[in-house]
C-alpha cells in the first residue's frame, strides 16, 4: 500500500499536484497515523505560493508536502512509545518540538508544512510528543482545524496569563475579518464572557458574526475609520486586546483604538507586510501612548494546546467549518481560502 499524498514546488497553487509515495513506517519514538481530515489555514497558500519567506526556517527551494493541520487515527506504534495506542485519534501540532514556553528557533525549524513535510496525505511519520489527543466530542472535520487558527487565538487572548485562566471577562476583544483566527477568536472570547467586536468586508459574513455572538460588528469596506467606531462602541475606553491579522493597512488603526494597557496581538498580514511608505509608523510613540504591549505570536506550545482543548470541551465551542472539500479537490480548496470567501474553517477531507 502507498501514500497518496498532494506536494508542491512552491510556486503557485496550479502547480499543486498529487503523487504517490511508499509507505513510511514509525522509528524509535515516533508512530504512524492515517489522516482523515486537514484544514487550510492562510500559510498554506502562501506557503505554496513561495510567499512564505519572514522566517529564516523558510527560505528554501524545495517541493513539500503543503499543510499542518490535521485530524486522523494511530495505526502503527514504533518503540519505545508508551504514550499512544494504535486506535487513538490525534491532531497534529504545527510545531512538534515547541512542547512549552516560549518558541526557539530551533523549534520553529520543525515547523509542520515548511520546512518539513505537512499532512495534506493519508499518512504521516510524527514524533509520538508531537501529537494531541483529538477531543471526543468533535468531529475530524471540526477537530483538525484547531492547531493552527484556535491555538494562535487562544494564546493571542490568554498567553501572557497563567496557566489555566481563562481571560477576557468583561474585556473588549477586537477581531480583524472572519477568517480562521479571528472566528476562533471569537468563539474563545464570547465563551470566556468578553465583549467582541469584529470587523469583515462583508455585511453577511458579520450577520454571521453575530449569529456566534459577536457584540459589535462594523464593515471595514464602507466604514474605513473603523477605529472610530471601536471607540464608540466600548465608550471611549478601547479595546483590551487586538487580535492584529490585518498587518500593513491596519496596525496604526489598532493603536488608535486600543485601550490604556491594551495588548496588541501582531499575528499576521492579510491587508500586507510593508507599511505604505506615507505612513511611518513610529511604533514607540504609539506604544507609549497609551501604554501599550506590542506582542508578536507565534502559534503556541502543546501544553497550552492540551489547555485550550479542555476549554473547548468545558464550553462545547464546535468550530465554524465554512466548507468541505474532497481529497481530489485540493487545489480548488486552496484556491478557496485565497480568494478569501470563507468564513471560518475550510477542511479538506482526506478519507
Ligand atoms: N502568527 C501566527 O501564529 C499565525 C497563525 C495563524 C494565522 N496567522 C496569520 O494571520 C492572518 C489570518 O490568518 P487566517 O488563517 O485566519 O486567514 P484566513 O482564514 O485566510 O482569513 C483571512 C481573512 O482576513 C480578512 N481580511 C482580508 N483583508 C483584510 C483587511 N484589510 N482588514 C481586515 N481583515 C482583512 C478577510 O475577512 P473578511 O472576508 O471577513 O473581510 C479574510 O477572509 C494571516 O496573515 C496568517 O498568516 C498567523
Amino acid at each position: 500500500m502507498s501514500v497518496q499524498q498532494w506536494v508542491t514546488p512552491l510556486k503557485g497553487l496550479e502547480s499543486l499536484r498529487r503523487t504517490e509515495a511508499p509507505m513510511p513506517a514509525p522509528g524509535t519514538g515516533e508512530v504512524l497515523v492515517e489522516i482523515h481530515a486537514v484544514s487550510l489555514n492562510y500559510r498554506d497558500v502562501e506557503v505554496t505560493k513561495g510567499e512564505y519567506k519572514h522566517h529564516k526556517s523558510a527560505e528554501q527551494d524545495a517541493t513539500i508536502v503543503p499543510c499542518s493541520d490535521m485530524c486522523g487515527v494511530i495505526i502503527q506504534v514504533g518503540s519505545g512509545v508508551t504514550q499512544w495506542a494504535v486506535g487513538d485519534r490525534v491532531l497534529s501540532t504545527f510545531l512538534p518540538e515547541h512542547q512549552t514556553g516560549q518558541v526557539t528557533e530551533k523549534e520553529l525549524a520543525g515547523s509542520v508544512g515548511l520546512p518539513l513535510d505537512g499532512v495534506l496525505a493519508t499518512h504521516r511519520v510524527f514524533p509520538a510528543h508531537g501529537l494531541v489527543k483529538a477531543p471526543s466530542y468533535l468531529s475530524d472535520e471540526e477537530a483538525c482545524t484547531l492547531p493552527i487558527a484556535a491555538v494562535t487565538a487562544w494564546m493571542s487572548i490568554n498567553g501572557m496569563r497563567p496557566m489555566g485562566q481563562s481571560g477576557g471577562k468583561g474585556e473588549y476583544i477586537l477581531l480583524q475579518g472572519t477568517g480562521g483566527v479571528a472566528i476562533s477568536g471569537l468563539q474563545i472570547g464570547k465563551a470566556a464572557g468578553a465583549k467582541v467586536i469584529i470587523t469583515s468586508s462583508s455585511d453577511a459574513k458579520l450577520e454571521q458574526a453575530t449569529q456566534l455572538g459577536a457584540d459589535y460588528t462594523i464593515n471595514y469596506r464602507t466604514t474605513p475609520d473603523w477605529e472610530t467606531n471601536v471607540m464608540q462602541y466600548t465608550d471611549n475606553h478601547g479595546a483590551d486586546i487586538i487580535l492584529e491579522t490585518g498587518g500593513a493597512q491596519t496596525l496604526r488603526k489598532s493603536f488608535d483604538c486600543i485601550a490604556f494597557g491594551g495588548l496588541i496581538d501582531c499575528i499576521g498580514y492579510v491587508s500586507g507586510k510593508v507599511d505604505a511608505e506615507d505612513d511611518r509608523l513610529n511604533v514607540n510613540i504609539l506604544a507609549l501612548r497609551r501604554t501599550v504591549t506590542l506582542k508578536g505570536i507565534i502559534n503556541g506550545p502543546k501544553d497550552r494546546f492540551e489547555e485550550m482543548i479542555q476549554f473547548y470541551e468545558a464550553h462545547q465551542i464546535h468550530p465554524v467549518v465554512n466548507q468541505v472539500f474532497s481529497f481530489a479537490e485540493s487545489r480548488e480548496a486552496f484556491q478557496f481560502v485565497e480568494s478569501g470567501s470563507h468564513f471560518g474553517k475550510v477542511v479538506i477531507k482526506v478519507q
